[in-house]
């Protein structure tokens, strides 16, 4: 018999199509599933695929043990998945770098600019028929020319993000890191400080760093008591780096001018939570990647994973575990 591949969600229209002429597999492919249903369709599954919001915990990997040979996430991230007991299991990890990095390095500076230009507050009034036209003197933003960017996590989307927001006209930049990316640092001219250092001197600091341990919760009171009042923190990365609550009372207390959040814990966040309504955090429904290109890429990418590591074959992009 072909081998079963589950899939937790739909596709974007051209990787869903292959999907369905997949030959030599059998697709079992759901939308929605509870975690009860995702151990109950993994326990007879050679191969699942699936996206971030589905927790690969260690209950699926045990409910998968002997015949799943991989989990195959159409993401980059993979702080979903319990690698240790894939690991145990012999199941084999498969995610989509490269592919969605200029999209998220896109987004990244999109958030950039909405905070530094006060596009919330702007919108708002245009929204509540309530502006006066052109002012002198209303919502006045910041710009970039002269300022300090930091980069948390100078991997491929933090290398990016200081390429695309070098031309705005930044005199220098920061980035910290657990270990010196000098390949990257050298090419945007970037020099490796520690974090205290960089929340000290940037004038914008982008997340750009996995969540894990050492990274869930780093931006909190602590950390914002450090940033320049005039700071903008901004987070395209994982929602449980920035602690929200600590982040809330930062914003209160003036220690940063904005957040613009494209990750949040949990997502969606509630209309009426008070990060959403303060108008000095902007916040997007987690679209980092979400591009035509780029989620058609990315879904190809986990098919393409999902079949080798079904036959036994090298994947594509494959998480070392
Ligand atoms: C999106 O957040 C991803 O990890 O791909
Ligand atoms: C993500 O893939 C990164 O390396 O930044």
């Amino acid at each position: 018999p072909p081998p079963v591949l589950v899939v937790t969600t739909l596709l974007p229209a051209a990787a869903q199509q292959r999907l369905d002429e997949l030959p030599n597999v059998e697709v079992r492919q759901h939308r929605g599933l509870s975690h009860a249903e995702l151990l109950a369709a993994v326990a007879d599954a050679d191969g699942l695929l699936c996206i971030l919001s589905d927790a690969i915990s260690r209950d699926v990997a045990q409910a998968g043990a002997g015949r799943l040979k991989v989990v195959s996430t159409v993401s980059v991230g993979y702080d979903h998945v319990d690698t240790a007991a894939l690991r145990a299991h012999g199941i084999r990890l498969g995610y989509t770098p490269d592919v969605l990095t200029d999209a998220t390095a896109d987004t990244t500076v999109l958030l950039a600019l909405l905070a530094a230009r006060r596009a919330k507050e702007a919108l708002a009034v245009v929204a509540s028929g309530q502006g006066r036209g052109f002012s002198l003197s209303h919502n006045l933003g910041t710009q970039f020319t002269g300022k300090t960017l930091g980069i948390v996590g100078l991997g491929r989307i933090g290398l990016a993000t200081a390429l695309r927001l070098l031309p705005f006209g930044f005199a220098r930049v920061v980035y910290s890191a657990p270990r010196a990316q000098d390949a990257h640092a050298r090419a945007v001219g970037a020099q490796h400080v520690a974090l205290d250092q960089l929340l000290a001197e940037a004038d914008l600091v982008c997340v750009c760093c996995p969540l894990n341990a050492d990274t869930r919760g780093l931006f909190d009171s602590r950390a914002f008591a450090q940033m320049k009042p005039s700071a903008i923190l901004v987070n395209s990365a994982r929602g449980a780096i920035v602690d929200q609550g600590d982040l809330l009372a930062a914003l209160d207390a003036g220690q940063l001018a904005h957040a613009a959040l494209d990750v949040t814990v949990p997502e969606p966040l509630p209309p009426n939570h008070p990060l959403v309504l303060h108008p000095r955090c902007t916040i997007l429904p987690h679209i980092g990647s979400a591009t035509i290109e780029t989620r058609t890429a990315m879904a190809n990418l986990a098919i393409d994973n999902a079949v080798a590591g079904m036959l036994g074959f090298p994947l594509s992009a494959e998480v070392p575990l």
